[in-house]
C-alpha cells in the first residue's frame, strides 16, 4: 500500500489514511457562530478519502472573533449543531477534530493582545485595521488571561462533549496566542514576555488548562505558527524549543504552520516540510504539515520520507472536493476509463442532493477563498 494510503494512530484514534483537510474558515456559520447547512454540506462533501478533516477555527468567547460569520464554540448552545456536524462527518469514516482559536489583536471589534502595540504584521477581517487604526489593542491583564484559559479550555469541553475526536488549539496565524509566542507581537516585561521561556507561558498555560478539561485521553492538536518568517520573529530553531515544550504539557499532536502575517507562500509544493524536517529530531510525537500541495504524487513523497506524519491539504481540497480520490486513483495507475467510470457513479450518487445546497456550495467558495485567505 502506498504510504500515503496507510492508517496512522495517535492515542487511541485510528485515522485511515495521511490526508488530512487543515481547518479552513469560509465565514459560513451564523452571526452568532452556530454551525450553518452550508457548513455541514461543505464537510461532508469533502469527505471521500480524507483521513481526518479539522474543523476551521472556532471562537472560544466573543472578545476573540475574527470575522462576521465565523463558527463559534463559545456557549453549551452551540454543542447540538455542532454534534450533528461531527457526526455528519465521521459517517464517512473521517477523524475528525475542531480547532478553537481567540483573535486577539486581529478581532473584529475588540482587538486585544500581549502588549498594547498596533502591529503592521497583524491583519484584520476587512481590512479593518485600516479604518481603525487608533483603536490599540486591549492590554491583557493577568485576570484576563486566566479567564481566556478558561474559556479555551471550556470550549475544548464543548468540542469533546460534541463528538469530535480531538481538538486543536490554534497557535498560528497571527492569532492570540502566535501574538504571545512572537517577539514581533509581545512586547511585555512580566512572566510573559521578554525570552522565548516566558514568551510561550500563556500558550503552556492554555495548553495546559485544555489538558484538565478533557482529561489525559482524549487528544489535544496545537497549531504552532513555527517560523514567522520575517526579521527579528520566532526562528524556526525557537520553535524546536516550543514544539519540546508542548510535548512536555502534554499536546499529542503538532499541527505545523508559519507567517505571523500570512501563511501562503508562492513556490515550491510542500513549502512547510523544511519544518517538520527540522523539528523531527527532538520530538516524539507526529507532526503535520501543510502548504502548497497540490498533487497525491507530493504528498505521498513526504509521508515516505518519514519527514512528516500527516500532510494538510487545504485550497487543492477546496477547489476540488473530490482531490483526495482523484490522485488516489492516479497514484494507484487506474485508468481514465476506471476514473470517468467511478466519477460517473459519484455524479449519479450526488443527483441525491438538494439543487440549492450543490448550488450555493459552488457560489460562494469562488468569492471567499480570495478574501480570506489573508485572515485566519
Ligand atoms: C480560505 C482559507 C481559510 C483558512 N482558515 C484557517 C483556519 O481557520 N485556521 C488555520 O489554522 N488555518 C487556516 N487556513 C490555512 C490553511 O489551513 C493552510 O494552512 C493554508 O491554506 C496552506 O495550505 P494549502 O497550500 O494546502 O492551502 C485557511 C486557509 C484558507 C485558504
Amino acid at each position: 500500500m502506498l504510504p500515503l494510503f496507510t492508517p496512522f494512530q495517535i492515542k487511541n484514534l485510528k485515522i485511515r489514511n495521511r490526508i488530512v483537510m487543515p481547518p479552513m474558515a469560509l465565514d459560513i456559520a451564523t452571526e452568532d457562530g452556530a454551525v450553518s447547512h452550508k457548513i455541514i454540506e461543505h464537510y461532508r462533501a469533502r469527505t471521500r478519502d480524507v483521513g481526518m478533516i479539522i474543523v476551521e477555527h472556532s471562537y472560544i468567547n466573543p472578545i476573540g472573533k475574527a470575522h462576521p460569520c465565523q463558527l463559534g464554540i463559545y456557549d453549551d448552545s452551540l454543542i447540538p449543531g455542532l454534534e450533528i456536524l461531527a457526526a455528519e462527518i465521521k459517517k464517512y469514516g473521517v477523524t475528525v477534530g475542531i480547532q478553537i482559536s481567540h483573535a486577539g489583536a486581529r478581532a473584529l471589534d475588540t482587538p486585544s493582545g500581549p502588549s498594547s502595540v498596533q502591529s503592521k504584521y497583524l491583519k484584520r477581517f476587512g481590512g479593518k485595521e485600516k479604518t481603525s487604526y487608533r483603536v490599540l489593542p486591549k492590554k491583557l491583564e493577568h485576570e484576563d488571561l486566566k479567564e481566556i484559559a478558561i474559556d479555551f479550555a471550556r470550549a475544548a469541553r464543548r468540542a469533546q462533549k460534541a463528538g469530535f475526536d480531538f481538538v486543536e488549539i490554534h497557535g498560528a496565524h497571527g492569532y492570540l496566542l502566535n501574538q504571545f509566542y512572537s517577539p514581533l507581537t509581545n512586547f511585555r516585561h512580566d512572566e510573559y514576555g521578554g525570552s522565548l521561556e516566558r514568551r510561550l507561558t500563556f500558550p503552556l498555560e492554555v495548553v495546559k488548562r485544555v489538558r484538565r478539561a478533557v482529561g489525559k485521553d482524549y487528544p489535544v492538536f496545537y497549531r504552532l505558527g513555527a517560523d514567522d518568517r520575517l526579521p527579528d520573529g520566532n526562528t524556526l530553531q525557537d520553535s524546536i524549543t516550543a514544539a519540546q515544550a508542548l510535548e512536555a504539557v502534554g499536546v499529542d499532536c503538532i499541527d505545523l504552520s508559519g507567517g505571523i502575517s500570512g501563511y501562503i507562500k508562492k513556490g515550491e509544493e510542500g513549502f512547510f516540510t523544511y519544518m517538520a524536517e527540522t523539528i523531527r529530531p527532538y520530538v516524539n510525537i507526529p507532526l503535520i504539515v501543510t502548504g502548497g500541495i497540490k498533487t497525491g504524487a507530493k504528498a505521498n513523497e513526504i509521508i515516505e520520507s518519514g519527514k512528516a506524519d500527516l500532510v494538510g491539504v487545504g485550497r487543492a481540497l477546496l477547489q476540488d472536493k473530490d482531490w483526495a480520490y482523484k490522485e488516489r486513483l492516479k497514484l494507484e495507475g487506474k485508468s481514465e476509463e476506471k476514473l470517468d467510470e467511478e466519477l460517473e457513479e459519484k455524479l449519479d450518487e450526488s443527483k441525491s442532493c438538494p439543487k440549492e445546497t450543490c448550488e450555493s456550495d459552488s457560489l460562494y467558495m469562488d468569492d471567499l477563498v480570495e478574501e480570506l485567505e489573508i485572515s485566519h
